[in-house]
């Protein structure tokens, strides 16, 4: 499949406002998103010339009877050569970056300003609700935008009982030859809800872990889960410039468009750190935010810094609530990852239960989301109707925190001995080149989750913030000189 990509540009070119969109029988054909307010995008024309060892966007996609429990595929034909290092914050001076920053209308993107980290690498959070002129979730919890041409980010499904299944932080892969450690890595979670009914989930999925382990991505596609951008590195994006928040999401898209096919129209900030310049660039990249109604906080599961019964008891409660007829106003969007095995046990402990008492499907099903991807065409109910969760405003002005209660970095102190841990400390010598080839480099990523500092700052009722941990912030000597181990999570 191949997007014409002149023609598109001149679209694009002409005017924002009109919607190119990608179909595989067709070049690109344009229409007008006249049925919506917001601010129509131009689907990721940029990535037309990607190649993709698919026929069309849905050849790796498999019938239902045909989803079975298995091993992984041998990934054929793919050769992810030219991606930034790994979890490293990508370049912006490449040419494929630069060609995208010039086709993004920046007189859109609020001129919101870069957000400081602290030297701990913790974001640094200066405003409060009060004073929140470009709806900072990491401030106030602000989801509703404060320009009126980017729509309201997705935190909950519409429909009371619906519990939207997904996962951040994939696809996960264990650098260890331990068997005991090894069981955990993917296909284990893919298997795991092919037995529990084929249910379907949303995966927010970083850059580097599709390239670097792009088998897991093509089979997570394959059993009809939705694929969502989680960027490249999972920076706290309110800290970047304009030109490396595209280059997070560049290669994060490039990546899922060469290893799956697809092109997806949805994306999550790491750690929900989100205000309206990264929002509008992200809109303007093709991308709507999804963030969550219900923190697992299983995170620190990994990190020790919440017990598993603490955890356990959230999931309790949240299915008591429902159980007790007191959790009708709308369904759910937890916020789980797959990227270590205490989040893969609690998925193991807890999804059973949770199917019992919810209706189980991937964000996309509980939103009635048809059409994740720019192949499927322009955008459709994701803007053009009134946002599902549009109510979440009122969830967040009764639940929002007072000022004493923002997160702060109080919260996370004491704790910030980032313990990092090295996987090949005896391979100091090798660096990774910055444009490697990484579909056969294994030894780049951590092979987990580890020690991450910081407080866990909120409980099982929803939309309180999650906490703040620190950002390690890896010195560049360190990372020059050895392979490391890279905390991920939210
Ligand atoms: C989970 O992984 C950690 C290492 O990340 C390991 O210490 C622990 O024993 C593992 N637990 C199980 C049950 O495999
Ligand atoms: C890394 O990959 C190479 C070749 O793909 C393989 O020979 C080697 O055993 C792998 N090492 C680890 C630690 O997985
Ligand atoms: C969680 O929040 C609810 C509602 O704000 C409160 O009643 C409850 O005591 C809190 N639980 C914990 C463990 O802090
Ligand atoms: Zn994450």
């Amino acid at each position: 499949m191949h997007w014409s990509l002149s023609s598109s540009t001149t679209l694009l070119l002409t005017t924002a406002a009109i919607i190119a969109s990608a179909n595989e029988e067709a070049d690109v054909s344009s229409s007008s998103s006249s049925t919506s307010s917001y601010l129509a995008v131009e689907s990721p024309v940029w990535l037309a010339n990607i190649k993709t060892p698919y026929d069309n966007a849905r050849s790796l996609a498999l019938s239902e009877e045909d989803i079975m429990v298995r091993p992984l595929d041998q990934v054929k034909n793919l050769h992810l050569s030219n991606y930034p290092s790994p979890l490293k914050a990508p370049p912006v001076d490449d040419p494929e970056v630069q060609a995208v920053i010039e086709q993004i209308d920046w007189s859109k993107v609020p001129k919101a300003p870069i957000r400081k980290a602290t030297v701990d690498g913790e974001l640094k959070i200066e405003e409060t609700k009060e004073n929140d002129p470009y709806c900072w979730w990491s401030s106030s919890l602000c989801s509703n935008p404060k320009v009126d041409y980017i729509p309201e980010d997705i935190s909950y499904c519409p429909q009371a009982g619906d519990w939207g299944l997904n996962y951040d932080d994939g696809p996960y892969r264990v650098w260890s030859e331990d068997e005991d450690e090894k069981q955990w890595e993917e296909p284990r979670l893919y298997n795991f809800l092919v037995e529990h009914g084929k249910v379907k989930s949303t995966l927010f999925y970083i850059g580097s872990n599709v390239v670097t382990f792009p088998e897991a991505a093509q089979r997570a596609f394959s059993d009809g889960h939705t694929i969502c951008s989680h960027t490249w590195s999972h920076p706290y994006m309110t800290t970047l410039t304009n030109e490396q928040v595209v280059s997070e999401l560049y290669w994060t898209q490039k990546a899922m468009k060469e290893v799956v096919g697809v092109t997806p129209k949805c994306w999550r900030p790491p750690y929900g750190d989100i205000d309206d310049r990264v929002r509008a660039i992200a809109w303007l990249m093709g991308m709507r935010t999804i963030l969550w109604d219900r923190d697992s906080n299983d995170w620190g599961l990994a990190a020790q810094s919440i017990s598993a019964d603490t955890v356990n008891n959230y999931f309790q409660d949240w299915i008591d609530q429902r159980v007790a007829n007191k959790d009708n106003d709308h369904g759910h969007i937890p916020l789980q990852h797959e990227s270590s095995n205490h989040t893969i046990m609690l998925t193991e402990k807890w999804l059973p239960e949770l199917q019992k008492h919810f209706n189980v499907v991937s964000i996309h099903q509980c939103l009635g989301d048809t059409s994740p991807y720019w192949e499927d065409g322009p955008w459709n109910n994701m803007n053009t109707n009134d946002n599902p969760a549009s109510s979440v405003d009122r969830h967040i002005s009764e639940n929002a925190p007072s000022g004493e209660n923002q997160p702060s970095t109080e919260q996370n102190s004491g704790d910030n001995n980032a313990n990092i841990e090295f996987n090949d400390p005896g391979n100091g010598n090798s660096l990774p080149n910055s444009r490697i080839a990484m579909g056969t480099n294994n030894k780049t990523l951590s092979k987990d989750h580890k020690k991450m500092p910081g407080t866990v700052s909120s409980n099982a009722s929803s939309l309180l913030p999650s906490s703040h941990p620190n950002l390690l912030l890896l010195d560049s000597t360190l990372l020059l000189s050895t392979f490391f181990a890279f905390v991920l999570f939210a």
